[in-house]
């Protein structure tokens, strides 16, 4: 056990597992949290220390068993492709290490139980990046929610759309399922969809519908694609709300367009993380643009770092889950912070994408709630 609780709060010792776009991201974070870089690691040793130079961080590891090697690093962030993610975080917590593990979990809701539970087992800190949770009008949506303002809801929708991979000639390893699992779309964003969803208003899919589509069937390199590119789902929760989401790569014009629409007897509550600080809240005389403000709930407001008016984005949320999982690290024993994403929400992501596949392949319904409300095996 290398874990040193009493040396955390002040300076974490960091390993970062992978060099591409997200370890910058979370290099970031980490620094931002006020963590020390110890070690980088990528799939080869020329790769190590690019990142390693990027990042700024103060070695190069030749391997990931090197940088686990090391009793100095406390927490080990995975940023590499979706099918190792099991493998590596399992090493990360046998090596007596916390761990924060890119999204999706895992490529099968299988796999990602097993990782919870090695990790439930461990009592080590392990979190998850769903990290849209952490925009402050994201929180205050859901303390709306929480405190009954909003009132029964009727009904809960929305939407990730993109178009990195629009035209034949995009392409990249996520379309493989050899490297992204079997489901692209939906497992890539869908899977920060269902748990903004499922987040903000508390409640959770209990079956859906999906229908499935690979638009390109011959990318510049992979050929013969199976996985999606869009997905249509029709969703039902557990209070009975319906909605539909819609998941794509090849949604022309829209870069990073995360949005729930979430309608309510007393309101409706509208968001979209491209202009995440502001929340749309409807009632019969229309929508009022609610911006980030000094009124805010205090579950908001927490995350609320510059004045209002001062617009913050996606760095500032990803800031925030690192601060909040190095705080459950600091707090070793402690209850989480509130809203903290950890393998236990891995899974239910898991157990949802799962639950699209299966939908799309048998046609029809199926049963989305395989697992109880905090992800464990229903009593
Ligand atoms: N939470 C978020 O907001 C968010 C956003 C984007 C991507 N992601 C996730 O982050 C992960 C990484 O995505 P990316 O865009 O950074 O990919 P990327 O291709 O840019 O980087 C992946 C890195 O991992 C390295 N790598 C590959 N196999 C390895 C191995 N076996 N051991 C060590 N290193 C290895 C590669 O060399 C590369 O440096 C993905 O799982 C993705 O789903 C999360």
């Amino acid at each position: 056990m290398t874990t040193d609780v009493t040396r955390l709060p002040t300076a974490p010792r960091v390993g970062i597992i992978g060099g591409g776009f997200m370890s910058v991201v979370h290099a970031r974070a980490a620094r931002s949290a006020g963590a020390h870089l110890v070690a980088v690691s990528s799939r080869t040793i020329a790769g190590a220390r690019a990142a390693r130079a990027a990042l700024g961080a103060e070695r190069a590891s030749a391997s990931v068993e090197e940088l686990l090697r090391d009793d100095s690093i406390d927490v080990v962030h995975v940023c590499t492709p979706n099918e190792t993610h099991a493998g590596i975080a399992s090493a990360v917590l046998r090596a007596g290490k916390h761990v924060v593990c890119e999204k999706p979990l895992a490529t099968s809701a299988d796999e990602a139980e097993r990782l919870a539970d090695l990790a439930a087992d461990s009592g080590l800190v392990a979190s998850v990046p769903f990290v849209y949770r952490f925009h402050p009008m994201v929180r205050e949506a859901r303390a709306r929610v929480r405190s009954g303002r909003t009132g029964r809801i009727f009904s809960i929708s929305g939407s990730y759309l993109q178009d990195w991979l629009a035209a034949a000639t995009d392409d990249d390893w996520r379309v493989d399922p050899r490297h992204g699992g079997p489901s692209r779309a939906f497992a890539d964003i869908g899977s920060h969809l269902c748990d903004i969803l499922e987040f903000v208003t508390g409640d959770r899919i209990s079956r859906l519908c999906s229908q499935l589509r690979t638009v390109h069937a011959d990318r510049s390199v992979n050929k013969g694609v199976t996985t999606e590119d869009l997905a249509a789902v029709l969703v039902e929760f557990e209070s009975g709300a319906i909605g539909t989401l819609q998941v794509s790569q090849v949604a022309l014009g829209h870069k990073n367009g995360l949005t729930f629409h979430i309608a309510g007897e007393n309101e409706t509550l509208a968001f979209d993380q491209e202009t995440p600080d502001r929340l749309h809240i409807g009632s019969r005389d229309g929508f009022l643009v609610a911006p980030r403000s000094d009124t805010l709930a205090p579950e908001a407001a927490r995350y609320s770092v510059v004045p209002a008016g001062h617009p913050q984005g996606y760095q500032d949320a990803f800031n925030a889950f690192v601060a909040d999982t190095y705080r459950a690290i600091a707090d070793f024993g402690a209850a989480l912070p509130d809203g903290l994403p950890t393998f236990e929400d891995g899974v239910r992501a898991a157990v949802l994408t799962d639950a699209v596949l299966r939908s799309a392949s048998v046609g029809g319904w199926v049963d989305a709630r395989a697992l109880s409300p905090i992800g464990r095996p229903a009593a």
